[in-house]
């Protein structure tokens, strides 16, 4: 009778253990999915630079001009800002959505969001979403960081942090016009806020937004000829210099403090 027991717990032993473990691969499948990072935890850093409202590609639609079209004379005049407008931007959304129109999946992602992933977006519309997806965030933006009470300078955070960064408004106003002198041909200056969170100056070719480099645009001047050549011709420095009178500060804080809550 012994050895009948013996026999048994030595015949039933490898079937406890196996239990055991079966039991323990069980509990460790049980709780691996709520330990794993959510999706929000694991977003690639060039998304955590977005700001909460991004333009819709469903399709994509010309914001109206948040002013009328003499507003920011004599800096900019109507002729310019209603070409600029109702013609190149409105154009940059036609051909956006002609390029989204055989990929009804990516219309439900943001213009934004497209423009940070070029590189996933099938070969043949990454150049048609580069340039006039581009297009329309940049010149979304821009309406908006002018007004006709524009001009003066910058107050609180972001006051403090351009004084921080470039020593003064002054030195930051001079390294930006620079910049957008030295931009050749097409393209545009911006103020970003870079990886690290420092405001910075850079110039992008054409329709380049910062978004496909993974910065957030706080700023941007389009030093397009079409920005300025009506009033003034192959002057550049010249619209570089008068545009300060019609920066609209208040809204570029207000994306300054955006971006700094999306990081
Ligand atoms: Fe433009």
């Amino acid at each position: 009778m012994r050895q009948f027991v013996r026999l048994m717990r030595r015949s039933l032993r490898p079937l406890v253990l196996g239990s055991a473990v079966l039991v323990l691969l069980m509990s460790v499948q049980a709780v691996t999915p709520a330990q794993q990072p959510t999706p929000a935890q694991t977003t690639p850093l060039a998304q955590t630079t977005a700001p909460s409202a991004e333009l819709s590609a469903a399709p994509a639609e010309l914001p109206p001009l948040p002013y009328p079209y003499d507003a920011l004379e004599p800096t900019i005049d109507a002729q310019t800002m209603q070409l600029h407008h109702d013609e190149h931007h409105a154009t940059y959304v036609e051909n956006f959505n002609e390029a989204l129109a055989d990929y009804p999946d990516l219309q439900s992602r943001s213009v934004e969001d497209l423009l940070r992933n070029l590189d996933d977006l099938p070969d043949d519309i990454q150049t048609k979403v580069r340039n006039n997806g581009g297009g329309h965030v940049n010149h979304a933006m821009f309406w908006e960081i002018m007004s006709p009470d524009g001009g003066g300078e910058p107050t609180g955070a972001l006051a403090a942090q351009i004084n921080q960064t470039f020593g003064s408004f002054s030195e930051f106003q001079s390294a930006f016009e620079q910049a957008g002198a030295d931009r050749f041909g097409s393209g545009w200056v911006w103020l970003i806020v870079n990886n690290s969170g420092t405001l910075e100056i850079v110039s992008t070719a054409n329709q380049d937004t910062p978004l496909m480099l993974g910065f957030y645009p706080i700023m941007g001047n389009d030093v397009w000829e079409h920005a300025y050549y009506l009033n003034y011709q192959n002057r550049r420095a010249e619209y570089l210099s008068a545009w300060w009178n019609v920066v609209n500060w208040p809204e570029i804080s207000n994306r300054f403090e955006q971006a700094s809550q999306d990081r």
